[in-house]
């Protein structure tokens, strides 16, 4: 990872950038960082805050030859490439919230967004966005975010190096990745799992068809969220926003 890498100053969003130099043909292990996005996008269309100088704004370009049901594996193990990057360079075990949510004492410190450019089944680039607040303030975080979100230096209660939390996040990336790759999703499932939250227990799922009530059993060989509703039926989710009920 990050035998290319195109670092800016301050771009709209580093997805929108990992999209254009995919298209024209990047390479596997492309990223793209900036110091500042002033249109960073998060899930469901909303926006990323990403403010100048204080958090890790990356896109990673991935090929893997995986069919796409398989694609939500690589959200999941990029989450853990973070968590364990965040453990070795601060000290702080965080926590996963399916799918993409890194928390830390209950607030998010971490999202990543997975983007695919796919031609029938056949997936040609896989866009990783990760976004890490990392030396922000509090008073640096909107109100709206204020209660919800965290960075790893109110954290941890000093400043954090970005260009180490970088390379530990790319040389995990690198590790997991190849591992996945010959030996297959089942050891990066395992390792999701002991990092995660909210497994086996009662959590109301937003999806886009509705709300949806039950247990969180864990996550299939696909990545995806399986839900034990009240009459026993296990419902896949694919996508959507969890909170415990
Ligand atoms: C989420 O939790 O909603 C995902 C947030 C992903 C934000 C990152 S920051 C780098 C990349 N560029 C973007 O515009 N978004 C992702």
């Amino acid at each position: 990872m990050g035998q290319a890498v195109h670092y800016e100053k301050s771009v709209p969003s580093t997805q929108k950038i990992a999209h254009q130099l995919a298209g024209e043909g990047a390479s596997e292990g492309t990223i793209v960082i900036a110091d500042e996005q002033t249109e960073g996008r998060g899930r469901l269309s909303r926006v990323w805050h990403s403010p100048v100088n204080t958090g890790i704004w990356m896109s990673c370009i991935l090929k893997p030859k995986i069919p796409l049901s398989q694609t939500p594996q690589l959200t999941l193990l990029t989450a853990v490439a973070i968590v364990q990057a965040i453990e070795e360079t601060t000290g702080i075990l965080p926590s996963i919230k399916w799918p993409n949510d890194i928390l830390i004492n209950g607030k998010k410190a971490v999202g990543i967004l997975t983007e695919l450019q796919a031609e029938a089944d056949s997936v040609h680039s896989v866009i990783i966005g990760m976004g890490i607040n990392v030396n922000q303030e509090a008073r640096d975080f909107p109100d709206a975010l204020k209660t919800i979100a965290t960075s790893l230096k109110l954290e941890a209660g000093n400043d954090i190096s970005r260009t180490s939390l970088i390379q530990a996040i790319l040389y995990n990336l690198e590790q997991l990745y190849t591992a996945y790759l010959s030996a297959g999703f089942h050891p990066v499932k395992l390792l999701w799992e002991s990092y995660a939250v909210s497994l086996g227990r009662e959590i109301k799922a937003r999806t886009l068809q509705g709300t949806i009530y039950g247990k969180a059993l864990g996550i299939n060989d696909e990545g995806v969220l399986l839900l034990q509703t009240a009459d026993g039926t296990v419902e896949k989710i694919y996508s959507a926003d969890i909170e415990l009920s």
